[in-house]
Parts: C-alpha cells; structure tokens; sequence
C-alpha cells in the first residue's frame, strides 16, 4: 500500500517547519533532529536488542500472503526469552523484568518515516517516541531507559506524526510485558498456560492485501474492520486444557470498542489492568476495552468437556458512536467509496476467539484471593488539591480537538504546562458549549453533525506514568450507557480510559522523575493523526 497524499502532505508540512520558529526550549524540528543515534558508554544495559520496522510478505487469510509492516527484533544481550517472535504480523513480544536496563537499536528500513513508542511505559521524554523523533530510511535511534512498571502488560508501536494510523494498521505494534517480584510469588499460570491475545479488525482485498479507508467517515468515527483478527490470525482457535489460564489482552484495533464476554454467560475474571495487577480479582459480566486498553484475565477451564468449545465474544452494545446510515445526513461530505454499509458495526455482536478444550488434566492453579499490594492514590495526595487540570473534548472546524486545540509539534498551552514531581487531578469531559465555531456545518439537519460527534466515544491515553481513576460520572443516564457502563474497572494503573458519550471522569496521575514534553492523546488513531492530541510540558 502507499499513500501518496500523505508523503506529499509531510512533505509539504516539512519545508514549512524549517521557517517556523520552535517554541520548545532546545528542540528545532528542522535540521538538527536531536535524534538519539549512539549509545551512552556509560549505561550498561541487561537488555540489548534490535529492532526493525521492515516490510514483509506473512500468510493471514488462506491463499496468497499479504503485505505487511512489521517490527523484528534480534536478542544482542540479556535473558533468552526477552525476545519471542510469534507467527503473523506483530512484532516480537519483548519480555522485560522490572529494573532491568535496557537498550534498543531501533531501524527504520522503510520508506516512510517511524518512530516507536513504549506505550504505558514511564520513561525519559528522549526514549519516549514523541514524532518529533520519527528517523527516516535507514537512520536508527538508540532508546535507553529502565524498566520501573509494575509487571503488567504494555506494548509498543509506532507514533508517527499524521501516519500512526496507517502504521499501526499495516502491522507496527507488539506486546511488552514486564514481571516483578509481587508477581512472581503469585505463581500465576505461565508459560504455556499464558495467552497474549492482541484483538484488531481489518479489512482484506479479495487478493489479502490490507485495505485502508481514508474517506471523511474514517476521520470522524475512526477505522473499522470487517474481520477480526487476534495475535495477526483471523479465525482463531485456541486449544486449551482443563485448567486456569492467564489471558493477556491488547486491544490493538485502530478504533475499535470491545465488549467482551463468554459466550456462554460466564461472567469474566479480571486480574489485571494497562499498567499492573490489581489487589484482588474482580467479576464482571462483560469487560469493555477500548483501542490501546489492556486486561488481563483469569480463566479457567477445569470441568469442561475434552472436545467441547468456549468463545469470547463481542457483545451488542450502544453508545459507540453515530453509526453509518446516520452519516449520510452529513450532505456534501461523501460516503467515500467501498461499502460503507457492509462492515462491522462499531457495537454489534460477533465472535472474536474460540479456545477448544483438547486435554484433560487434573491439576489446576488456584485463583488467588489477593493479588498485590497497590499504592492507592486519593484527593489528599495531591501537591495541589484546589487545582484540576482540564482535558476537555470537544470540536471545531470538522475536527476533535482536546482542550480547544489541535496537535503541534511542541506546541503546549499554560493549562498544560505541569510541575515535575507532582501529583495532579485530571478532569476529562466532553466540553460544554460544543461550539461550532467558524465552520462548523450539518445545523439544522435533524440531530446535527455537532449531536452526532458529540455521541462519540473517546479512549484518552496520558503518556508517562500510570494513573487511578477517582470518579466516573454520566450526566445523561440514558439506556445506551445502561449497555456498557457494568464493563470497567475502576480500581487499578491505568494509562487509557475510555469517555463515553456524556461521560466525565476524574483521574489522578503523578508526574515524577522526567522532565519535557508527554503527549496525550485520544487513541482512536484516526482521531489521534487528525490532531486530537496535544502535549504537557513537565518542567
Ligand atoms: Cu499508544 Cu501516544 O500512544
Ligand atoms: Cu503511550
Ligand atoms: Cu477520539
């Protein structure tokens, strides 16, 4: 696939940076890059590796392969198993212990630009892979840091100025996942028994090659596939024994809101969030997890019959956004081509993951009652409680934009200018007015474009450290959040939270240790490469 526009409009976007002055202190987005090319002599890493974003042909669908991006990786020093290549499209997954130091050689062989991000990690701004970082074909950047996340599962992917989208969907993504101590006592269900499950739609070409939509429809409601495929497979069948496992899960899906449940009713057994375990397990009858959100999950198979099947589903749920038919309202805009009516409804119900019961076994781990201990964050941990910080969605100019503006490079607001080494709340709502501003458009129409963009949802991501959720309110109780809102946890590390429609919700994050700039960002990725992402600057 190439995607001319976009190389003409970087280009394009380029020559004009050279003439605009930087706003952040010691980074010009010119010549003089600052990329991180050499290693430091005096950090000594435990983890050494190379990764490549690179190109390549894997079998997905029967018959011919398709072309793919995709990040490989090759071990230079450490444990073994820090590097575990997996059949598909997704990078290797890369398995760290906490403490450990370590170093990427990270190479760009394609064509276009790319830069990585650790996605849930807390690191430095430089290893961070803030876009104005991308490298270009054959330029490399050298990332150092120290694993300090509590064992959980992370990921990374590309993040690439106006180009995450397209990246990730052609494949630039893989799992990270970190142990520790707390959770090596637990004796948790590992090596064969733990699943990663990396859940993402896409779209095939009658000859298997991946197909993207570019049209305004993809720009405002995000991407979104007819088939759904997991760890790069479609069609997955699992086969499982008579006992517990641990189930990893990515949602990697470009804009894509699951509600996942057993397709037998059982309900689901939490045991960990985005950034860590949680204290105790938790039930719930279905897990709703948004583009970039994580769960763990605990299941076990003991009792069911050899040869029988368990499916995880997705469940029909409303309030995931204006659906196609109601688009068409938005005259002048165009539907775009290629059947915008035949795909997969954001909210409707299919399968996602079959696990075939093939053995029996008779042992079986316990779940534990107690996890791990977690330092629970409240209102009197923070430096300054009179003070909220705002995320505040809202929309202008046929764009979602977060506090009032679109992404720049390095561009950051007062409101978004932050103490290092402090603890703050964040309050994320959809912005009140919903102000058409010049150019808005649609009034009048029935609900109107400004009603129907505003009956989005919207998974905010905050690079850095983790955070706690510490209230969640709906203004309009309605019977569409009534289908979704028994479907997240509260308690636990989180890096993404998913807004729903009418949703405003109060999180508390510390930001300690480094300082720059940290993006946040929607991660729906359409939403994300039109500019709804925006910078704190940490000083
Ligand atoms: Cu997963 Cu800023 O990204
Ligand atoms: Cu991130
Ligand atoms: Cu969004």
């Amino acid at each position: 696939m190439s995607y001319p526009e976009i190389t003409r409009r970087k280009f394009l976007q380029y020559s004009a940076f050279g003439t605009l002055a930087s706003t952040f202190p010691g980074i010009s987005l010119s010549e003089d890059r600052h990329i991180n090319k050499a290693p430091d002599k005096n950090f000594k890493p435990d983890v050494e590796l190379e990764l490549y974003a690179k190109t390549a042909e894997v079998p997905i669908l029967s018959g011919a392969h398709t072309h793919v991006f995709q990040y490989t990786g090759k071990l230079l020093k450490g444990p073994p198993n820090s590097i575990k290549t997996l059949p598909g499209y997704l990078g290797p997954i890369l398995n760290f212990e906490r403490g450990q130091k370590v170093r990427i050689f990270f190479y760009n062989t394609l064509t276009e630009p790319v830069i990585t991000h650790w996605h849930g990690l807390h690191v430095p701004q430089k290893m961070d892979g803030h876009p104005m970082y991308e490298i270009f074909k054959g330029e490399r950047y050298v990332y150092e840091f120290e694993i300090d996340n509590p064992a959980a599962t992370y990921w990374y992917h590309s993040h690439t100025h106006e180009m995450t989208a397209t990246q990730v969907y052609q494949g630039l993504a893989g799992l990270i996942t970190v142990r520790d101590e707390a959770e090596q006592k637990l004796d948790l269900p590992a090596d064969e028994y733990e699943i990663p499950l990396v859940i993402q739609d896409r779209r095939f070409t009658r000859g298997n090659q991946l197909h993207y939509l570019h049209g305004m429809h993809q720009r405002m409601i995000g991407f979104l596939g007819d088939t759904i495929l997991v760890n790069g497979q479609a069609d997955s069948t699992i086969p499982v024994k008579t006992r517990a496992y641990r189930l990893r899960l990515l949602n990697g899906s470009n804009s894509r809101i699951y509600k996942l449940g057993w397709e037998d009713g059982t309900p689901l057994t939490v045991i960990g969030t985005d950034g860590g375990l949680l204290e105790k397990p938790e039930t719930l009858p279905y897990l709703m997890l948004a583009p970039a959100e994580r769960a763990e999950l605990w299941v076990d198979f003991s009792g069911r019959k050899t040869g029988s099947e368990l499916t995880l589903k997705n469940l029909s749920y409303q309030g995931g956004g204006p659906q196609m038919g109601m688009m068409g309202g938005m005259g002048g805009m165009g539907m775009g081509r290629g059947g915008m009516g035949n795909g997969l409804p954001q909210g409707k119900s299919f399968p996602i993951v079959k696990f075939k019961i093939t053995e029996h076994v008779s042992d079986s781990p316990q779940l534990p009652e107690k996890l791990v201990s977690m330092q629970r964050l409240s209102a009197k941990d923070l430096t300054n409680p009179e003070k909220t910080l705002p995320i505040a969605i809202g929309m202008r100019h046929m764009s979602f934009q977060l506090n009032g503006r679109t992404f720049k490079m390095d561009d950051y607001l007062d409101i978004e200018k932050i103490p290092v080494n402090t603890i703050q709340k964040i309050r994320i709502y959809h912005e009140g007015g919903m102000g058409m501003g010049q150019g808005g458009m649609g009034g009048g129409r029935g609900m109107g474009m400004m009603g129907m963009m505003r009956a989005m949802p919207h998974p905010i991501h905050l690079h850095g450290q983790q955070f706690q959720i510490l209230s969640r309110k709906n203004s309009k109780e309605n019977s569409a959040y009534d289908t979704v809102k028994k479907g997240f946890i509260q308690n636990g590390w989180k890096d993404t939270v998913l807004v729903m429609p009418g949703e405003d919700i109060e999180i508390i994050k510390p930001f300690q240790d480094y300082t720059g700039l940290f993006l946040y960002h929607c991660h729906n990725l359409e939403h994300e490469d039109m500019g709804m992402m925006r910078n704190f600057y940490v000083s």
